[in-house]
Protein backbone atom coordinates (compact mmCIF):
# COMPACT_ATOMS: atom_id res chain seq x y z
CA UNK A 1 0.00 0.00 0.00
CA UNK A 2 1.04 3.20 -0.78
CA UNK A 3 0.58 6.72 1.44
CA UNK A 4 1.31 10.19 0.20
CA UNK A 5 0.44 13.53 2.05
CA UNK A 6 1.44 17.19 1.77
CA UNK A 7 1.08 19.89 3.68
CA UNK A 8 2.13 24.00 3.26
CA UNK A 9 5.39 25.15 5.02
CA UNK A 10 2.88 28.38 5.15
CA UNK A 11 1.87 30.24 8.64
CA UNK A 12 2.01 28.76 12.16
CA UNK A 13 0.42 25.03 12.14
CA UNK A 14 -2.90 24.64 14.25
CA UNK A 15 -4.39 21.81 16.42
CA UNK A 16 -6.67 21.55 12.72
CA UNK A 17 -3.56 20.33 11.33
CA UNK A 18 -2.37 17.86 13.89
CA UNK A 19 -6.12 16.36 13.67
CA UNK A 20 -6.52 15.88 10.13
CA UNK A 21 -2.94 16.01 9.60
CA UNK A 22 0.55 15.29 11.84
CA UNK A 23 -1.51 12.76 13.56
CA UNK A 24 -2.94 10.59 10.67
CA UNK A 25 0.86 10.40 8.63
CA UNK A 26 2.15 9.39 11.63
CA UNK A 27 -0.53 6.53 12.74
CA UNK A 28 -0.68 5.73 8.95
CA UNK A 29 3.01 5.42 8.04
CA UNK A 30 2.80 1.88 9.33
CA UNK A 31 0.75 0.42 7.02
CA UNK A 32 2.77 0.49 4.06
CA UNK A 33 4.89 2.39 1.76
CA UNK A 34 5.06 6.64 2.51
CA UNK A 35 5.44 9.82 1.56
CA UNK A 36 5.03 12.95 3.02
CA UNK A 37 5.62 16.00 1.18
CA UNK A 38 6.38 19.86 1.96
CA UNK A 39 4.29 21.66 -0.80
CA UNK A 40 6.73 24.67 -0.88
CA UNK A 41 5.18 24.86 -4.31
CA UNK A 42 1.77 25.50 -3.16
CA UNK A 43 2.82 27.91 -0.65
CA UNK A 44 3.73 30.77 -3.08
CA UNK A 45 0.05 30.81 -4.34
CA UNK A 46 -0.34 33.60 -2.38
CA UNK A 47 1.85 36.67 -1.29
CA UNK A 48 4.77 35.56 0.78
CA UNK A 49 8.00 36.56 1.89
CA UNK A 50 11.07 34.73 0.46
CA UNK A 51 12.98 34.58 3.61
CA UNK A 52 9.73 33.53 6.00
CA UNK A 53 9.22 30.76 3.27
CA UNK A 54 12.75 28.74 4.00
CA UNK A 55 12.39 29.33 7.67
CA UNK A 56 8.97 27.61 8.00
CA UNK A 57 10.29 24.88 5.30
CA UNK A 58 12.70 23.76 8.17
CA UNK A 59 10.34 24.39 11.04
CA UNK A 60 7.82 22.30 8.96
CA UNK A 61 10.15 19.52 8.92
CA UNK A 62 11.23 19.60 12.09
CA UNK A 63 7.45 19.61 13.01
CA UNK A 64 6.65 16.43 11.04
CA UNK A 65 9.09 14.69 12.72
CA UNK A 66 8.84 15.49 16.25
CA UNK A 67 4.97 14.45 15.77
CA UNK A 68 5.90 10.81 15.17
CA UNK A 69 7.03 10.32 11.18
CA UNK A 70 9.73 8.01 11.43
CA UNK A 71 12.50 8.90 8.91
CA UNK A 72 13.38 5.09 8.60
CA UNK A 73 9.85 4.14 8.03
CA UNK A 74 8.63 7.37 5.96
CA UNK A 75 9.73 9.51 3.06
CA UNK A 76 9.87 13.26 4.22
CA UNK A 77 10.38 15.66 1.58
CA UNK A 78 9.92 18.88 -0.08
CA UNK A 79 8.35 19.43 -2.66
CA UNK A 80 10.49 21.88 -4.99
CA UNK A 81 13.57 19.29 -4.58
CA UNK A 82 11.89 16.85 -6.87
CA UNK A 83 10.63 18.31 -10.22
CA UNK A 84 8.72 15.74 -11.28
CA UNK A 85 5.90 17.63 -8.99
CA UNK A 86 5.66 21.04 -11.73
CA UNK A 87 6.25 19.07 -14.57
CA UNK A 88 3.19 16.51 -13.90
CA UNK A 89 1.16 19.66 -12.87
CA UNK A 90 1.53 20.58 -16.45
CA UNK A 91 1.15 17.97 -17.79
CA UNK A 92 -2.26 17.46 -15.83
CA UNK A 93 -3.30 20.89 -16.09
CA UNK A 94 -4.10 19.92 -19.34
CA UNK A 95 -6.84 17.17 -18.50
CA UNK A 96 -8.02 18.85 -15.93
CA UNK A 97 -10.83 21.56 -16.55
CA UNK A 98 -11.13 25.20 -16.68
CA UNK A 99 -15.05 24.75 -15.29
CA UNK A 100 -13.96 21.99 -12.68
CA UNK A 101 -10.99 24.64 -11.26
CA UNK A 102 -13.63 26.88 -11.11
CA UNK A 103 -15.60 24.99 -9.01
CA UNK A 104 -13.22 24.48 -6.39
CA UNK A 105 -14.56 25.84 -2.88
CA UNK A 106 -11.15 26.79 -1.84
CA UNK A 107 -10.15 28.51 -4.65
CA UNK A 108 -13.33 30.73 -4.52
CA UNK A 109 -12.89 31.60 -0.92
CA UNK A 110 -9.33 32.49 -0.74
CA UNK A 111 -9.73 34.51 -3.76
CA UNK A 112 -12.48 36.14 -1.89
CA UNK A 113 -10.40 37.32 0.37
CA UNK A 114 -7.80 39.28 -1.95
CA UNK A 115 -7.50 42.12 -4.54
CA UNK A 116 -4.90 40.47 -6.43
CA UNK A 117 -5.64 37.04 -7.44
CA UNK A 118 -2.58 34.98 -8.85
CA UNK A 119 -2.80 32.17 -11.60
CA UNK A 120 -1.11 29.75 -9.73
CA UNK A 121 -3.73 30.07 -7.10
CA UNK A 122 -6.16 29.10 -9.66
CA UNK A 123 -4.37 25.86 -10.96
CA UNK A 124 -2.89 24.83 -7.39
CA UNK A 125 -5.42 21.99 -6.93
CA UNK A 126 -3.77 20.32 -9.67
CA UNK A 127 -0.31 20.55 -8.77
CA UNK A 128 -1.86 18.22 -5.55
CA UNK A 129 -3.35 16.23 -8.23
CA UNK A 130 -0.46 15.60 -9.65
CA UNK A 131 1.96 14.92 -6.02
CA UNK A 132 -0.79 12.21 -5.20
CA UNK A 133 -0.50 10.49 -9.03
CA UNK A 134 3.18 10.64 -9.30
CA UNK A 135 3.49 7.84 -6.20
CA UNK A 136 0.51 5.29 -7.79
CA UNK A 137 -0.78 6.06 -4.26
CA UNK A 138 -3.66 4.18 -2.95
CA UNK A 139 -4.47 6.16 0.26
CA UNK A 140 -4.24 10.00 1.26
CA UNK A 141 -4.66 10.99 5.15
CA UNK A 142 -6.42 14.52 5.14
CA UNK A 143 -8.62 16.65 6.72
CA UNK A 144 -12.03 17.36 5.42
CA UNK A 145 -11.59 20.74 4.02
CA UNK A 146 -9.45 18.74 1.32
CA UNK A 147 -12.33 16.45 0.32
CA UNK A 148 -13.11 18.43 -3.04
CA UNK A 149 -9.37 18.09 -4.18
CA UNK A 150 -8.96 14.60 -3.49
CA UNK A 151 -12.63 14.18 -5.89
CA UNK A 152 -10.47 16.27 -8.51
CA UNK A 153 -7.72 14.04 -7.91
CA UNK A 154 -9.88 10.72 -8.39
CA UNK A 155 -11.68 12.26 -11.79
CA UNK A 156 -8.73 13.22 -13.64
CA UNK A 157 -6.71 10.10 -12.88
CA UNK A 158 -9.61 8.06 -14.04
CA UNK A 159 -9.75 10.52 -17.00
CA UNK A 160 -6.16 10.15 -18.06
CA UNK A 161 -6.40 6.31 -17.64
CA UNK A 162 -9.32 6.23 -19.86
CA UNK A 163 -8.22 8.93 -22.34
CA UNK A 164 -4.51 7.50 -22.98
CA UNK A 165 -4.49 4.28 -21.30
CA UNK A 166 -4.52 3.07 -17.48
CA UNK A 167 -1.16 5.22 -16.09
CA UNK A 168 -2.50 5.99 -12.11
CA UNK A 169 -4.04 4.17 -9.26
CA UNK A 170 -6.62 6.15 -8.18
CA UNK A 171 -6.24 7.12 -4.64
CA UNK A 172 -8.66 7.28 -1.32
CA UNK A 173 -9.42 9.97 1.02
CA UNK A 174 -8.74 8.99 4.81
CA UNK A 175 -9.96 11.40 7.37
CA UNK A 176 -10.30 10.83 10.90
CA UNK A 177 -13.43 9.84 12.33
CA UNK A 178 -13.69 12.18 15.06
CA UNK A 179 -11.59 15.42 14.26
CA UNK A 180 -11.86 15.93 10.82
CA UNK A 181 -12.62 19.88 10.74
CA UNK A 182 -11.15 21.26 13.66
CA UNK A 183 -13.50 24.45 14.40
CA UNK A 184 -12.20 27.67 15.89
CA UNK A 185 -12.53 28.06 19.36
CA UNK A 186 -14.06 31.54 18.87
CA UNK A 187 -16.09 31.41 16.32
CA UNK A 188 -17.32 27.59 15.93
CA UNK A 189 -18.94 28.01 13.01
CA UNK A 190 -15.71 28.71 11.21
CA UNK A 191 -12.99 25.83 10.81
CA UNK A 192 -9.70 26.34 12.73
CA UNK A 193 -7.33 28.08 9.89
CA UNK A 194 -3.81 29.40 9.49
CA UNK A 195 -5.29 32.23 7.43
CA UNK A 196 -8.98 33.03 8.03
CA UNK A 197 -9.19 32.75 11.44
CA UNK A 198 -9.29 33.97 14.96
CA UNK A 199 -5.57 34.06 17.20
CA UNK A 200 -7.66 33.47 20.03
CA UNK A 201 -9.57 30.61 18.64
CA UNK A 202 -6.36 28.91 17.43
CA UNK A 203 -4.44 26.47 19.17
CA UNK A 204 -1.46 26.67 17.98
CA UNK A 205 0.55 23.49 18.06
CA UNK A 206 3.59 25.40 19.45
CA UNK A 207 1.66 27.51 21.87
CA UNK A 208 3.11 27.58 25.56
CA UNK A 209 0.83 25.99 28.33
CA UNK A 210 -0.23 28.95 29.74
CA UNK A 211 -1.54 29.77 26.52
CA UNK A 212 -3.18 27.01 25.56
CA UNK A 213 -4.82 26.67 29.04
CA UNK A 214 -6.48 30.14 28.41
CA UNK A 215 -7.32 29.83 25.01
CA UNK A 216 -9.30 27.07 26.33
CA UNK A 217 -11.00 28.80 29.38
CA UNK A 218 -12.03 31.77 27.08
CA UNK A 219 -12.99 29.46 24.66
CA UNK A 220 -17.23 29.94 23.22
CA UNK A 221 -19.78 27.21 24.31
CA UNK A 222 -23.61 27.11 23.99
CA UNK A 223 -26.46 27.48 26.36
CA UNK A 224 -27.77 24.54 28.04
CA UNK A 225 -25.21 22.53 30.45
CA UNK A 226 -24.73 19.30 29.19
CA UNK A 227 -21.52 17.86 27.83
CA UNK A 228 -23.12 16.04 24.62
CA UNK A 229 -21.81 15.91 20.96
CA UNK A 230 -24.71 17.73 18.69
CA UNK A 231 -22.36 19.66 15.69
CA UNK A 232 -26.26 21.62 14.81
CA UNK A 233 -27.26 22.45 18.65
CA UNK A 234 -24.11 22.51 19.81
CA UNK A 235 -21.07 23.31 18.01
CA UNK A 236 -18.80 24.99 20.46
CA UNK A 237 -19.08 21.67 23.07
CA UNK A 238 -19.22 19.54 20.12
CA UNK A 239 -15.70 20.97 19.15
CA UNK A 240 -14.36 20.35 22.04
CA UNK A 241 -15.36 17.64 22.29
CA UNK A 242 -13.71 16.65 19.34
CA UNK A 243 -10.79 18.35 21.05
CA UNK A 244 -10.67 16.33 23.58
CA UNK A 245 -10.48 13.14 21.84
CA UNK A 246 -7.80 13.81 19.57
CA UNK A 247 -5.57 15.27 22.56
CA UNK A 248 -6.60 11.82 24.42
CA UNK A 249 -7.43 9.31 21.60
CA UNK A 250 -11.10 8.37 23.28
CA UNK A 251 -13.96 8.33 21.68
CA UNK A 252 -16.56 10.97 21.48
CA UNK A 253 -18.82 8.60 23.06
CA UNK A 254 -16.08 7.80 25.98
CA UNK A 255 -15.48 11.33 25.98
CA UNK A 256 -19.65 11.72 27.11
CA UNK A 257 -19.93 9.51 29.70
CA UNK A 258 -16.40 10.65 31.32
CA UNK A 259 -18.45 14.15 31.33
CA UNK A 260 -21.72 13.07 32.69
CA UNK A 261 -22.85 15.54 35.25
CA UNK A 262 -20.23 17.76 34.83
CA UNK A 263 -19.88 21.66 33.80
CA UNK A 264 -18.74 23.32 31.32
CA UNK A 265 -16.21 25.20 33.41
CA UNK A 266 -14.35 21.95 34.30
CA UNK A 267 -14.58 20.28 30.42
CA UNK A 268 -13.11 23.37 29.50
CA UNK A 269 -10.22 23.62 31.64
CA UNK A 270 -9.69 19.41 31.33
CA UNK A 271 -9.39 20.27 27.82
CA UNK A 272 -6.19 22.15 27.86
CA UNK A 273 -5.01 20.46 30.61
CA UNK A 274 -4.78 17.22 27.97
CA UNK A 275 -3.80 19.64 25.53
CA UNK A 276 -0.73 20.49 27.18
CA UNK A 277 -0.23 17.08 28.25
CA UNK A 278 0.22 16.37 24.23
CA UNK A 279 1.55 19.34 23.23
CA UNK A 280 4.82 19.63 25.28
CA UNK A 281 6.63 16.71 24.54
CA UNK A 282 5.87 17.86 20.67
CA UNK A 283 7.21 21.15 21.68
CA UNK A 284 9.98 19.68 23.05
CA UNK A 285 10.86 17.25 20.59
CA UNK A 286 10.17 20.09 18.20
CA UNK A 287 13.26 22.64 19.76
CA UNK A 288 16.22 19.74 19.78
CA UNK A 289 15.70 18.78 15.82
CA UNK A 290 15.03 22.35 14.76
CA UNK A 291 18.10 23.43 16.78
CA UNK A 292 20.46 21.00 14.06
CA UNK A 293 19.12 22.64 10.64
CA UNK A 294 22.28 20.88 8.84
CA UNK A 295 20.65 17.51 9.84
CA UNK A 296 16.92 18.55 9.25
CA UNK A 297 18.55 18.96 5.64
CA UNK A 298 20.55 16.51 5.41
CA UNK A 299 17.36 14.00 6.06
CA UNK A 300 15.68 15.74 3.60
CA UNK A 301 17.85 15.15 0.85
CA UNK A 302 18.08 11.50 1.65
CA UNK A 303 14.09 12.00 1.22
CA UNK A 304 14.07 13.92 -2.27
CA UNK A 305 16.60 11.17 -3.68
CA UNK A 306 13.75 8.89 -2.54
CA UNK A 307 11.27 10.29 -3.88
CA UNK A 308 12.77 11.65 -7.47
CA UNK A 309 13.44 7.30 -7.92
CA UNK A 310 10.16 6.53 -7.32
CA UNK A 311 7.86 9.31 -9.19
CA UNK A 312 10.09 9.02 -12.13
CA UNK A 313 8.82 6.05 -13.58
CA UNK A 314 5.19 7.31 -13.70
CA UNK A 315 6.33 10.58 -14.82
CA UNK A 316 7.97 8.69 -17.60
CA UNK A 317 4.77 6.63 -18.25
CA UNK A 318 2.99 9.98 -18.13
CA UNK A 319 5.15 11.34 -21.46
CA UNK A 320 5.11 8.56 -23.27
CA UNK A 321 1.30 7.70 -23.32
CA UNK A 322 0.81 11.69 -23.87
CA UNK A 323 2.59 11.23 -27.38
CA UNK A 324 5.96 13.42 -26.16
CA UNK A 325 9.16 12.02 -27.42
CA UNK A 326 11.98 11.96 -25.17
CA UNK A 327 15.79 12.85 -25.40
CA UNK A 328 17.79 9.30 -26.32
CA UNK A 329 21.32 8.34 -25.18
CA UNK A 330 24.22 10.92 -25.91
P1 LIG B 1 -2.35 22.86 5.30
O1 LIG B 1 -1.65 23.44 6.49
O2 LIG B 1 -3.42 23.74 4.75
O3 LIG B 1 -1.40 22.37 4.27
O4 LIG B 1 -3.14 21.57 5.83
C1 LIG B 1 -2.50 20.40 6.26
C2 LIG B 1 -3.50 19.35 6.66
O5 LIG B 1 -4.28 19.81 7.78
C3 LIG B 1 -4.52 19.01 5.56
O6 LIG B 1 -4.68 17.62 5.50
C4 LIG B 1 -5.78 19.68 6.01
O7 LIG B 1 -6.93 19.00 5.57
C5 LIG B 1 -5.66 19.58 7.53
N1 LIG B 1 -6.45 20.63 8.21
C6 LIG B 1 -6.32 21.98 8.07
N2 LIG B 1 -7.21 22.64 8.87
C7 LIG B 1 -7.91 21.67 9.53
C8 LIG B 1 -8.95 21.70 10.52
N3 LIG B 1 -9.46 22.86 10.98
N4 LIG B 1 -9.42 20.51 11.00
C9 LIG B 1 -8.90 19.32 10.56
N5 LIG B 1 -7.92 19.23 9.63
C10 LIG B 1 -7.42 20.38 9.12
N1 LIG C 1 -3.64 21.35 -0.59
C1 LIG C 1 -3.27 20.75 0.67
C2 LIG C 1 -3.61 21.73 1.82
O1 LIG C 1 -3.64 22.91 1.63
C3 LIG C 1 -1.83 20.41 0.74
C4 LIG C 1 -1.43 19.39 -0.28
C5 LIG C 1 -0.70 19.62 -1.42
C6 LIG C 1 -1.73 17.99 -0.25
N2 LIG C 1 -0.50 18.45 -2.08
C7 LIG C 1 -1.11 17.44 -1.40
C8 LIG C 1 -2.44 17.17 0.63
C9 LIG C 1 -1.21 16.07 -1.69
C10 LIG C 1 -2.53 15.81 0.33
C11 LIG C 1 -1.93 15.26 -0.81
O2 LIG C 1 -3.78 21.30 2.92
Amino acid sequence: MKIFSGIQPTGAKHLGNYSGGFRQYAATQDQGTAFFCIVDLHSITVAHDPEDLRERTLDLAALMFATGLDPERSTVFVQSHVTAHAEAAWLLGCVASYGELQRMTQFKDKAGKQTSVSAGLFIYPVLMVGDILLYQTDIVPIGDDQRQHLELTRDVAERFNSRFGETFTVPKGVYPEAGARIMDLQQPENKMSTTGGNPQGTIYLLDPPEVVRKKLKTAVTDSGREIVHDSNEKAGISNLIEVMTVATGETIAEVEKRYVGAGYGQFKSDVGDALVELLEPIQARFRALRDDSAELERMLAIGAAKAREVSAPTLEKMYDRMGFTRPKGV
